[in-house]
């Protein structure tokens, strides 16, 4: 498993790859490997002949007074990790490298990103689009991966890649779980023992949503208040507990018709860590944690809205 630092030498090394025929799929990532992105691995290897992760922790996405200098960064452990799920090559480049001096184009997705996370994080998604616009050039893939965890950025790169043509074909992987329910993050790791248990308020509000949604209840208020009941209390800030159309990401006024489907997308600190978690209301059946790593469903919240 070759890692690459330049982005010029990976262009080269993938070119030369695609002349012999091979397919590249791609698993974008800013490192602190977990099970999660390891799945996406898996995922990977079923859409392209060659597997490949980047890693970078990329300055433009994070804010002036977010964790950009405290992110985990272990590259030798992600390494091994990703020896061991046979991944194929490895993109670690430097922020010198992605940015050189001068560097001055940014890429703005316009709409979606007014609401959730967008107004709270300025900048943010003109950093993530940038970055994995970038990443689709050196690489060339003809499908990447993204975890459904972060549905405000999956929806913002699906927009960019339609439109701007961009010949990748982006795959959802579904949001995957610790035992407990707690949906795996590379900020996870910065949770005291206390945190992460309060912290467990967040996937038992998502389940008594979705019991209170397949119950028949449809009114986005009554569905919101049920979260935030649950949630409030137990965190130490809410960024927004919204419910908003999967398409637009615009929040919903009216009940939900027949039919229909909804996300409920929730921000929250605990502590100094912000954590983002969703999910997607839909009569389609689906259980609510279909893919946990250790293969357990999390406790059921006992009180119900
Ligand atoms: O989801 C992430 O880890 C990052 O936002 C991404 C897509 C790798 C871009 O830096």
């Amino acid at each position: 498993m070759q890692t690459f630092q330049h982005p010029r030498q990976m262009r080269e090394h993938l070119d030369a790859l695609r002349h012999q025929g091979h397919t590249i799929a791609l698993v974008p990532t800013m490192g602190a490997l977990h099970e999660g992105h390891l799945q996406l691995v898996d995922e990977a290897a079923r859409h392209g002949d060659t597997v490949l992760v980047s890693i970078f922790v990329n300055p433009t996405q994070f804010g002036p007074n977010e964790d950009f200098s405290r992110y985990p960064r272990d590259l030798e452990s992600d390494r091994a990790k990703l020896q061991q799920r046979g991944a194929h090559l490895i993109f670690a480049p430097t922020p010198e490298l992605m940015y050189p001096e001068g560097a001055a184009t940014r890429v703005c997705v316009q709409h979606l990103t007014a609401h959730l996370c967008g107004p709270l994080r300025p900048g943010h998604f003109d950093g993530v689009a940038t970055v994995v616009t970038q990443l689709f050039h050196i690489a060339g893939p003809c499908t990447a991966i993204f975890g459904q965890k972060d549905f405000q950025q999956l929806a913002v790169i699906r927009r960019l890649v339609r439109d701007l043509h961009m010949p990748v074909h982006i795959v959802a992987h579904p949001t995957v779980r610790d035992s407990d329910g707690l949906a795996l993050s590379s900020r996870n790791a910065y949770l005291s023992t206390d945190e992460r248990q309060r912290a467990l308020c967040i996937p038992a509000a998502l389940q008594q949503v979705h019991d209170a949604f397949h119950s028949g209840i449809r009114t986005p208020a009554r569905l919101t208040q049920c979260a935030t009941s649950h949630i409030a209390p137990r965190v130490d800030a809410v960024d927004y507990i919204s419910l908003v159309c999967p398409d637009t990401l615009a929040p919903l006024r009216d009940d939900i018709p027949q039919h229909h489907s909804a996300l409920l997308a929730v921000a929250v600190r605990i502590g100094t860590t912000r954590l983002i978690d969703n999910i997607l209301l839909s009569t389609a059946p689906s259980p609510v944690f279909p893919r946990s790593a250790q293969g357990t469903k999390p406790p059921r919240p006992t009180s119900p809205c």
